[in-house]
């Protein structure tokens, strides 16, 4: 005889597994209809970083970019036209600064030669992210995939969901909270900024006046300082650009953390991750700075909450042939 609680779990247990459940991802997804999607995104990231060594940095920006607002759907490669009347690339932070799109498109029409309409734009972004940070020194995961394309795009979140670089701790931690990262998260994915780069006006407010102060912002070190507004004076052009990290501009390694520890973060927001007393990001940038293994698998576990942010999965959305349009516009 079945207890009255061992028949609802026998049930709900063979129901599990006749039908798996929707909205999960797993890294064997493409193992039948595209044995191939690995390599060939690896291939062509080491391939394009051979040109470019700041598409890894560009890459991996994008799938952030992308999860943040609606979910990792690919809105974020929509190109304005037909339906799609405002894109995300038009947004404030993604207008002349995402970069590496011409590496997804190139990754997408190998996949359509060798598997065609099977592999998501949406999971090309996160898989490109995943080659990006192992091909550049960083730690490699196994990424989960399922994902599907948007129909839409929304420039308004966009402009509203993607953090700025001038706004406080307090206002980061809860965009990230929003989608579901925690302040582990938040400190161990803004570990990307360790390598890339970032124009002048997106930091500059630090450098001169900072806040109406009359003087550069305290926590800034003061030889980074000189260096600094040398390379972008006051009135100077805008979108002169600075590396991440000044020793290994390319590399993913935990400078970040290091470079923080030395008042050297470059935008005001990776250093409040340090400087703002009392916060409980300071004891994890410590924790990072003195252990890169501790950073590397913490990055990693975070790159798979990030990526897991709302998939579309199952019949939701699409495949698109064209990582730039939907299907049939
Ligand atoms: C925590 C809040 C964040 C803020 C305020 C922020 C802000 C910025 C800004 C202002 C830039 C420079 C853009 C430009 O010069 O046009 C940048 C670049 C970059 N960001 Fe972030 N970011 C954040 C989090 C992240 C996260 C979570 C990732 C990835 C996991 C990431 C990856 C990158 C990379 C790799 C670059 C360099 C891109 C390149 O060189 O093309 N950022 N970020
Ligand atoms: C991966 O997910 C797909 C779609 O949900 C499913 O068909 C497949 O069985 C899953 N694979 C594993 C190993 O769970
Ligand atoms: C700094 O900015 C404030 C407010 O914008 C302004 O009143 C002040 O004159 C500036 N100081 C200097 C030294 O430029
Ligand atoms: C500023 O720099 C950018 C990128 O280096 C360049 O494309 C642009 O023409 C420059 N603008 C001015 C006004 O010099
Ligand atoms: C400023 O940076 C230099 C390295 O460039 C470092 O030796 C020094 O300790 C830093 N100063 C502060 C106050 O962090
Ligand atoms: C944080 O604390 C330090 C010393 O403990 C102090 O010098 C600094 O002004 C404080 N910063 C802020 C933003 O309150
Ligand atoms: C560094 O972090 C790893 C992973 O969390 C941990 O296993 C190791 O003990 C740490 N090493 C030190 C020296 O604390
Ligand atoms: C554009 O939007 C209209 C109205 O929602 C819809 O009927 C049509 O299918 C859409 N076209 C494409 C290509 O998605």
């Amino acid at each position: 005889m079945f207890s009255t609680t061992v028949l609802p779990a026998i049930i709900f247990l063979t129901l599990t597994l006749l039908y798996p459940s929707n909205g999960q991802l797993n890294a064997t997804f493409y193992s039948n209809t595209c044995p191939n999607v690995l390599s060939i995104v690896k291939n062509a990231v080491q391939q394009a970083l051979q040109s470019d060594s700041r598409v890894g940095a560009s890459l991996l920006r994008l799938h952030f970019h992308d999860c943040i607002v609606n979910g990792c759907d690919a809105s974020i490669l929509l190109d304005q036209g037909g339906n799609i009347t405002q894109s995300e690339k038009d947004a404030a932070p993604n207008s002349n600064s995402i970069r590496g799109l011409d590496v997804i498109d190139n990754i997408k029409s190998s996949l359509e030669s060798s598997c065609s309409g099977v592999v998501s734009c949406a999971d090309i972004v996160a898989l490109a992210a995943e080659s990006s940070v192992s091909l550049s020194g960083g730690p490699s995961w196994n990424v989960l995939l399922g994902r599907r394309d948007s129909l839409t795009a929304n420039q308004a979140g966009a402009n509203n969901l993607i953090p700025s670089p001038f706004e406080s701790l307090a206002q980061i931690t809860t965009k990230f909270s929003n989608v579901g990262l925690d302040t582990t998260d938040l400190v161990a994915l803004s570990g990307a900024h360790t390598f890339g780069r970032a124009r002048c006006q997106l930091f500059s407010q630090r450098l001169f006046n900072f806040s109406g102060s009359g003087s550069p912002d305290p926590t800034l070190n003061s030889t980074y300082l000189a260096t600094l507004q040398q390379n972008c004076p006051q009135n100077g052009n805008g979108s002169t650009l600075n590396n991440f990290d000044p020793s290994t501009p390319d590399t993913f390694d935990n400078n970040y953390f290091s470079n923080l520890l030395i008042n050297m973060g470059l935008l005001q927001t990776d250093q409040e991750l340090l400087s703002t007393n009392g916060s409980s990001t300071i004891s994890i940038v410590n924790n990072f700075a003195n252990n890169q293994t501790a950073f590397f698998n913490q990055f990693a576990q975070s790159m798979i909450n990030m990526g897991n942010i709302s998939p579309l999965t199952g019949n939701q959305g699409e495949i698109r042939i064209d990582c730039k349009k939907v299907n049939g516009s």
